[in-house]
C-alpha cells in the first residue's frame, strides 16, 4: 500500500506535523510505505488558468516538481493532507497544489453546472487532517467543503475522512501534557477550567489520527 501525504504546514514541530506523525505511525504498523511532503518546501508554480489541460490531458507548465509530485499522486493507493487552518481556509501552499489537481481533469460546461471527469480512475482513499487556533470546528468549513468537492470531482470510487483539531494556538500544543497546558492558557487567558477536557481531547485526537492511518493502510492493502 502507498500512501502519500502533504504537509501544509510551515512549523515543521507543529500541531499539523504531530497529527500526521500519529497518522503515518499507524499506517507504517499497518504496512503502509509512506511518502511525506512539506508543501512549503516544493517548488510548484501557480496554475497559470491556460485549461490547455482540458485538451492534453497534463499540466503545461514545466520546469517545477510537478512531474515528480503528480506522478507520486497517480501511484498513491492513499493521499493525506494535512494542514492548519489559515483565514477559515488552506495555508497558500497547500491551495497552489490542489489547483494544479485541475490538470487531472476533463471540465465541462453543462446547462446545470460543470461536469467533471478525471482522466484516470481514481480508486484512492483521501484523509484530510486540520488543525486550527478557534475553539469552533465550523471555522475549517471553506476547506472542508473544498475537499469534499475534489473528492466529488475525482468520482465515485474516492472517498474522504476527516479530523479536525480545535483551541490549538502554539506549536506542538496538541501534544502538551495538562501542567504544560495549564501554563500556555493562562499566558492566552484561557480559562483553566478548559484545560482536563482539552488534555483529553488532544490525546483522543491523536489518538483517533493513528487509527486513521491503521484502517487507511489495512483497507488498502486488501
Ligand atoms: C496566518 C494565520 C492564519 C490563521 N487563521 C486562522 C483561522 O482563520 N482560524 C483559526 O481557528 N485559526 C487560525 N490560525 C491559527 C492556526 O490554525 C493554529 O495556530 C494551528 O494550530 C497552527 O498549526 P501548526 O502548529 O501545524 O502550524 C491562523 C494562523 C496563522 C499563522
Amino acid at each position: 500500500m502507498n500512501l502519500v501525504a502533504f504537509n501544509g504546514s510551515p512549523r515543521k514541530n507543529g500541531n499539523t506535523t504531530a497529527m500526521l506523525s500519529e497518522l503515518l505511525r499507524g499506517a507504517r504498523r499497518s504496512g503502509a510505505s509512506v511518502a511525506v511532503y512539506n508543501t512549503v518546501d516544493l517548488h510548484l508554480r501557480d496554475c497559470r488558468g491556460c485549461l490547455r489541460c482540458n485538451v492534453i490531458k497534463r499540466c503545461s507548465l514545466r520546469g517545477d516538481d510537478w512531474p515528480l509530485i503528480s506522478a507520486a499522486i497517480l501511484q498513491a493507493d492513499v493521499l493525506v493532507f494535512a494542514a492548519p487552518v489559515y483565514f477559515h481556509h488552506l495555508p497558500a501552499s497547500m491551495k497552489r497544489l490542489l489547483d494544479r489537481f485541475r490538470s487531472f481533469l476533463h471540465v465541462q460546461i453543462t446547462e446545470d453546472g460543470l461536469r467533471h471527469t478525471p482522466w484516470q480512475t481514481w480508486n484512492k482513499r483521501l484523509a484530510l487532517l486540520m488543525c486550527m487556533g478557534s475553539p469552533d470546528e465550523t471555522e475549517a468549513r471553506p476547506a472542508c467543503e473544498l475537499f469534499a468537492h475534489v473528492t466529488r470531482m475525482l468520482g465515485s470510487g474516492t472517498t474522504l475522512q476527516t479530523i479536525l483539531a480545535t483551541r490549538l494556538a502554539l506549536s506542538g500544543q496538541i501534544r502538551m501534557s495538562e501542567h504544560e497546558l495549564l501554563h500556555v492558557y493562562e499566558k492566552l487567558h484561557i480559562s483553566a477550567e478548559y484545560v482536563p477536557g482539552d488534555a483529553a481531547r488532544n490525546r483522543e485526537l491523536l489518538a483517533a489520527c493513528y487509527r486513521c492511518g491503521s484502517d487507511l493502510g489495512f483497507a488498502a492493502a486488501e
